[in-house]
């Protein structure tokens, strides 16, 4: 089994690589779990994997139950989170008490959320079970809720006491989730590591077989970096915006497809349209534009797509929470493996990006 630090100080914890769920007992005695502990899935997850880790808590000792709540972004609202929180009750947890986060991107995050609140704060873990999730949100301690149409508005830091990754939970993960998921591992090459991207480009055959060798090498360097980069800034003063990349325009998208289109894809566009943005400014070259553009169709993401008009798109930019006194933030490369961030996009710079990632109508 594979394993990284993340030095947070008293927050630190350890993400562990591994290929089954064999390990998770001697992880949960590594960090003096107590034995008091709650599953948190949703109804997906639950059907494939709750039963297994539920049975390797209690045949180990723990007394254990799960909470179910129905799976999709459309339940990552407080009512879920208090339901999970009455899990909690009815469980007879207290301040000791663990919450296991079992599951993707939103499961993680409201079951840290449901931890950072249940008793004014509990030790939770997690376990993501999706590429996205074992890429990006299990990393970082970022949780929490949408709320009134916005996306992750309500929430707290909250780092989990360990992140169990088992990379042979991919293997059951929808094509379109996975490639999702390599969305944001693409980005963090861009951002701060064009070694990691030039693996990417070089072993695309092994990680889209799934090759469980190949996915540990490539989650633990993914998180190597996303760690770095929340090590230095836990709290999102300054660096960690990097972690944007792609998400202004991406969030946009997002919003504009009214959520039908996966997290990643969206990311994929938004990086397609920040990297134009710093093509034109000479900030990059056509080469690495295209290189980033070509990574993209290997892993199977769309580069361009029908867009409704620049105006709506533009409206859904505003309200972005990631603004810097009213003004959006763009994160641009400036090569591969280094990006800046900056607050002087104009609108014309946004509407070619824009154009640039519009499927054009072809005329016969
Ligand atoms: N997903 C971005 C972050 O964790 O900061």
């Amino acid at each position: 089994m594979d394993r990284l630090f993340v030095n947070l100080g008293k927050n630190s914890y350890d993400i562990l690589f591994a290929d089954s769920f064999s390990w998770l007992s001697d992880a949960l005695k590594e960090i003096n779990a107590p034995k008091k502990l709650l599953v948190v899935t949703d109804s997906n997850v639950k059907k494939l994997y709750a039963d297994e880790v539920n049975s390797i808590l209690q045949e180990n000792g723990y007394d254990s139950t799960v909470c179910v709540f129905d799976a999709g972004e459309e339940n990552k609202k407080m009512d879920t989170v208090l339901g999970i929180c009455k899990s909690c009750l009815e469980h007879k947890m207290d301040r000791k008490s663990m919450i296991i986060a079992l599951g993707g991107g939103v499961v993680g995050d409201m079951a840290g959320f449901a931890a950072a609140m249940f008793m004014r704060g509990i030790d939770f873990i997690q376990i993501p079970t999706t590429l996205l999730s074992q890429s990006d949100s299990s990393v970082g301690g970022k949780t929490g809720i949408d709320f009134m149409e916005n996306k992750n508005i309500l929430g707290a830091f909250h780092q989990p006491k360990l992140v169990y990754i088992n990379v042979g939970t991919l293997k059951t993960l929808p094509k379109e989730q996975f490639i999702s998921g390599m969305g944001e591992v693409i980005k963090h090459g861009i951002i701060r590591d064009s070694e990691f991207f030039d693996y990417l480009e070089q072993n695309s055959s092994n990680i889209k077989k799934l090759d469980d060798k190949t996915l540990i090498n490539m989650d633990k360097i993914n998180c190597s970096i996303k760690a770095e980069v929340v090590e230095q800034d836990e709290k999102e003063n300054g660096l960690r915006a990097i972690l944007n990349f792609g998400h202004t325009i991406g969030h946009a998208v997002e919003s504009a497809y009214n959520f039908e289109m996966t997290h990643g894809e969206c990311v994929g566009l938004g990086m397609i349209g920040a990297s134009y943005i710093a093509q034109k400014r000479d900030m990059i070259d056509i080469a690495d534009l295209q290189r980033i553009e070509r990574i993209l169709t290997e892993y199977g993401f769309k580069t361009r797509v029908k867009l409704p008009d620049k105006e709506k798109i533009s409206e859904f930019m505003q309200n972005d929470k990631k603004k810097t006194m009213g003004r959006l933030k763009f994160v641009l490369p400036s090569a591969i493996g280094e990006v800046v961030q900056t607050t002087n996009v104009g609108q014309t710079e946004i509407f070619d990006a824009l154009e640039y990632i519009s499927e054009q109508e072809k005329s016969i």
